[in-house]
C-alpha cells in the first residue's frame, strides 16, 4: 500500500522524529505542555527545571508515554555555577532544539522594587537563558542544524504593572532573539521566540486572585479567554520544525489577539 501522502507531507514538515529537545522549565505550566508537544512529535527530551525528580513526575509521563526516551536534569537558574555545569552538560549532548522556557516573577511597585528582585529575575529568565544558548548554539553551528525558541512574553513589548524585573527580562530575551538570529542563521540556525499572552499557570495565580486585574485583562482578550498551556505548544512546535525553516528573529505572540488590541 503506498503511504497517506497528506501524512507524508505533514511528516516532512512536523515530524521531530530523531530529534533531540531540551526544555526548561518543563516541570509544570507551559515548559510540561510544550516537552510533551515536542515528545508527540517525536523528540527525545531532556527536561530541565528548578526540582525535577528524577523518579516518576508527570513530564516523564508525558514524554515516555509518547514512546519517547526521558532525562530529567534540576538546575537553580538563580546560581550561576549551576547554570554553568548545566551549560557543559548540555553541549555534550547533540541538541537539536533548546526551548529556553524556565522563568519566574517577582511583583512590587517599581519603588519597593529590591535588587535582589530585580537580580534574581534577570538571572533566572534572561542570564540562563544566554549562557545555555552560547554554549548549546555553539555545537548547533559545529553541526549545522538546531532550533532555538525563547520564551518572550506581552512585557517584551509592552510595560506591564509592578513587575520592572520581569519586563526588563522579557524585553530583552526578544532582543537577545533577534541579535542571535542574526548571527546564526548564516549557520543553519533558527533562533525565534514565543510571546505567549495570559495563560493560566502557577505564574498569573496571583493576578487570577484579584478579582479586579483578573476581570480587566479578561475583558481585554480579543478571544474571551485566557490560554492554557497547551495553547503555546503548538508554535512552539512550527518553530522547533522543518516548517520554520526560513524563520529567524520572530517573536511569535500567541496571546488570543491581545496585542492586536
Ligand atoms: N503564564 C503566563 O501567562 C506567561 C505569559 C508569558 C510568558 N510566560 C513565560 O513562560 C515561561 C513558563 O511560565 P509558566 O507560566 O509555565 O510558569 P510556571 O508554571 O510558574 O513554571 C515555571 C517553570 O520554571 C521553572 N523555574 C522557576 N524558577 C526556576 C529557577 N530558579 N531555576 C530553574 N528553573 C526555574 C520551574 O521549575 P520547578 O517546577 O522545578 O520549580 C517551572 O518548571 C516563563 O518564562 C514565563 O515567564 C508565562
Amino acid at each position: 500500500m503506498s503511504p497517506d501522502p497528506t501524512s507524508a507531507f505533514l511528516d516532512s514538515l512536523f515530524s521531530l522524529e530523531g530529534r533531540l529537545a531540551v526544555v526548561t522549565g518543563a516541570s509544570r505550566g507551559i515548559g510540561l505542555a510544550i516537552a510533551t508537544t515536542l515528545a508527540q512529535a517525536g523528540a527525545d527530551v531532556v527536561g530541565v527545571s528548578h526540582a525535577l525528580p528524577e523518579g516518576d513526575s508527570p513530564l516523564r509521563a508525558a514524554v515516555e508515554g509518547a514512546g519517547r526516551t526521558f532525562t530529567p536534569v534540576s538546575a537553580d537558574f538563580s546560581d550561576r555555577s549551576a547554570v554553568a555545569a548545566l551549560a557543559a552538560d548540555l553541549a555534550a549532548r547533540p541538541v537539536d532544539i533548546l526551548v529556553n522556557n524556565g522563568g519566574t516573577i517577582r511583583r512590587t511597585p517599581a519603588a519597593v522594587h529590591t535588587d535582589d528582585d530585580f537580580d534574581h529575575v534577570m538571572d533566572v529568565n534572561l542570564r540562563s537563558a544566554w549562557v545555555l544558548t552560547r554554549e548549546v548554539g555553539r555545537q548547533m553551528i559545529e553541526r549545522g542544524h538546531g532550533k532555538i525558541v525563547n520564551t518572550a512574553s506581552m512585557l517584551s513589548f509592552q510595560g506591564g504593572i509592578t513587575v520592572p524585573g520581569y519586563t526588563s527580562s522579557k524585553s530583552a530575551i526578544a532582543g537577545l532573539t533577534r541579535a542571535l538570529a542574526n548571527e546564526w542563521a548564516a549557520h543553519g540556525l533558527n533562533v525565534n521566540a514565543v510571546a505567549p499572552g495570559y495563560v493560566a499557570t502557577d505564574n498569573t495565580h496571583d493576578l487570577r486572585e484579584d478579582p479586579e486585574r483578573a476581570a480587566s485583562i479578561l475583558a481585554r482578550i480579543p478571544a474571551g479567554r485566557w490560554a492554557e498551556a497547551s495553547d503555546i505548544a503548538g508554535a512552539v512546535l512550527f518553530l522547533s520544525s522543518r516548517a520554520s525553516d526560513y524563520v529567524n528573529g520572530a517573536i511569535l505572540p500567541v496571546d488570543g489577539g491581545w496585542l492586536a488590541r
